[in-house]
């Protein structure tokens, strides 16, 4: 069976009679409940029994934001399929759903959320589903707009099903270029069934964001799932934005060369205004 991401747009794929067959699934329902569990437990909200506002992506029909509502919290969950989101009105969700396509941005206000998650979404957007689809400038816009919403030191959780190390990289590679710390926690590496991975960011300097959290699958531990012994994958990358490049003066053009020019220009007849003590005096980048 082909993957989702290849056989049609999510909106499409994801259409009434695919949305509630997923939705009544119980194995799509346990899977995806323990996927979010484990997100949550990657975000690491501070334990102190205060509800936090959180962000589901790709929400879907509302599985992965019922373990955010049984966990104590406040979500806002978006998705592109409108079916998927119909079911999670009927299902009388508590998060509130937004009908978007997180390639285009996420459109929200700077620093206002706590958290967020996305389970089994982010990968789609590697994929191009109209001609105007560039999936580099799809993710460049969801990252920038996913570090821009979300309050300082807050992280993001995305749990992926990448197809390749290609596709790994080039999400992970437009997350640091966001601004973003982080890196990826694989549980059950060894296992096919039970591999799990998910991209743990931090927004802000690394020095808040403290180190990654182990996977899943260490010194022996089993895994329900398959009984396979796993070992701990944990890939960390640093924060890399760009450094702006910095405007550096021509050689030679100092104080004397701006008073012999000026001189020069005198002699010509030229006006020049007076020298004073700020004559050539570098100005500071930002202008
Ligand atoms: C496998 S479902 C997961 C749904 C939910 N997170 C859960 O755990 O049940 C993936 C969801 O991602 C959504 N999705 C895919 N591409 C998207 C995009 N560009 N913007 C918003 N949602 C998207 C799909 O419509 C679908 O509902």
């Amino acid at each position: 069976m082909p993957r989702p991401e290849v056989q049609a747009p999510p909106e499409i794929f994801y259409g009434e009679t695919e949305a509630r067959k997923y939705t009544t699934s119980s194995r799509i329902i346990e899977i995806q409940n323990r996927i979010s569990e484990r997100a949550l437990e990657l975000l690491a909200l501070p334990d102190d029994g205060v509800p936090r506002l959180l962000l589901d992506i790709g929400c879907g029909s509302g599985l992965s934001g019922e373990t955010i509502s049984e966990n104590g919290h406040h979500w806002i969950g978006l998705d592109i399929s409108e079916a998927m989101l119909d079911v999670a009105l009927e299902r009388e969700v508590e998060g509130d759903i937004v009908l978007a396509d997180m390639g285009q941005g996420l459109g929200l206000r700077p620093g206002c959320i706590d958290g967020a998650i996305s389970i089994s979404a982010v990968q789609w957007l590697c994929y191009a589903d109209k001609s105007s689809h560039e999936p580099r400038l799809r993710l460049k816009a969801f990252f920038g707009t996913l570090y821009r919403c979300l309050a300082r030191g807050a992280r993001a959780v995305l749990q992926l099903y990448a197809e390749n190390m290609d596709q790994s990289e080039m999400i992970m590679s437009y997350a640091m270029r966001s601004g973003f710390a982080g890196g990826m926690v694989v549980d059950w590496p060894h296992s096919t069934k039970a591999r799990k991975a998910y991209i743990v960011l931090t927004c802000g300097p690394p020095s808040i964001s403290g180190a990654l959290p182990k996977g899943k699958g260490e010194d022996g531990e089993s895994c329900s799932d398959s009984d396979e012994e796993g070992s701990q994958t944990v890939h960390i990358s640093d924060r890399n934005r760009p450094r702006k490049r910095l405007k550096t003066s021509k050689k030679g053009r100092g104080k004397e060369w701006v008073l012999r020019n000026k001189e020069k220009r005198v002699r010509r007849g030229k006006e020049v205004p007076h020298d004073s003590k700020y004559t050539a005096r570098k100005r500071k980048s930002y202008f």
